[in-house]
């Protein structure tokens, strides 16, 4: 196994509201916990941190400021939402030096506006997650800013790899993951929920509806990583004449290929829009 590259590190995480608590949640439940320094957090909120501040066997440390966070952390995740993302580099901006490392999961926050905040070369990098890190399966997309190195990125990756799969990508395409993921999670809630409805429609009881719509898009997501096709999915379930065939036309007959492709291209067009305002 590689050596760890966050061995020693504190690590901090300003702002534990959805995306922050699944990390540090995940952080806690990884080794990678057990391997840094001390996790450092903070939130606007007291009664976020309370939970965390009962845990005396473990190595999280609640800050009563933000500052204190950037103090006395190597590597700060910034979890607030983007309209509040400024104000917190304000706070902090004094205190962080060329060597600690700032990532943000803010939506719509170029890396370039957050370097201009931080001012004088700071190491940034931008990820964006998704709530899929609740239960350790985020997909989470990564870049970095100018004066951020691969080492920096390495140290991002293993974070982030404790709630789930990191992938690289250019930051112009973190809007696009906005969309795909990011949001998309919430895409197939719904349609995951509404396969259920089909089935509580024809008399399933809700719940049991419910799960088994779940665990069969949990099987055609297992299929399709291990190398399935879609289409050889639709293939070996559609037999000439048979159920799938009927169902896929009443699908198609309504559009849902072209509604759900909209839905990304959408959300990422709103995403492209929030970076806009924010250049
Ligand atoms: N949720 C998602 O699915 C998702 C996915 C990908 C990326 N993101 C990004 O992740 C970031 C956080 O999203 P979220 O859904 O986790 O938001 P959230 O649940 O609202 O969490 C943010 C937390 O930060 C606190 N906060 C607000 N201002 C603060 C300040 N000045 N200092 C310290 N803490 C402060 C909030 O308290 P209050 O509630 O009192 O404001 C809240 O507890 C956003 O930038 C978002 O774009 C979210």
């Amino acid at each position: 196994m590689n050596e760890s590259r966050v061995k020693g590190k504190n690590i901090g995480i300003i702002g534990i509201g959805n995306i922050g608590r699944s990390l540090l949640q995940g952080l806690l439940a990884a080794a990678i916990s057990r391997l840094s320094g001390g996790i450092f957090i903070s939130d606007i909120k007291r009664e976020n941190l309370s939970a965390f501040e009962a845990d005396r066997a473990s190595n999280v440390v609640v800050c009563a400021a933000n500052r204190e966070v950037a103090e006395n952390a190597d590597v700060i995740i910034l979890a607030v939402k983007p309209p509040e993302v400024n104000m917190v580099l304000e706070e902090i901006a004094s205190v962080m030096n060329s060597e600690k490392i700032l990532i943000s999961v803010a939506a719509g926050v170029p890396t370039a506006v957050i370097e201009r905040y931080l001012g004088g070369g700071k190491k940034v990098i931008r990820v964006m997650p998704n709530l899929g890190a609740r239960v350790g399966e985020s997909v989470t997309a990564i870049c970095t800013g100018e004066y951020a190195g691969e080492e920096d990125e390495a140290i991002a990756k293993e974070i982030f790899h404790a709630i789930g799969a990191v992938y690289r990508v250019k930051e112009r395409d973190i809007d696009i993951i906005t969309g795909l993921s990011g949001s998309g999670i919430a895409f197939f809630a719904m349609m995951i929920d509404a396969l259920a409805d089909g089935g509580v429609y024809e008399g399933l009881p809700h719940d049991v509806a419910l799960e088994i719509a779940a665990r069969t898009a949990l099987g055609a997501a297992k299929m399709i990583l291990a190398g399935d096709t879609p289409s050889l999915i639709k293939q070996m379930t559609a037999s000439p004449g048979g159920t799938t065939m009927r169902g896929l036309y009443a699908m198609e007959a309504k559009g849902v290929t072209a509604a759900v492709m909209e839905a990304v291209i959408e959300a990422t067009k709103r995403a492209r829009e929030i970076s806009q305002h924010r250049t």
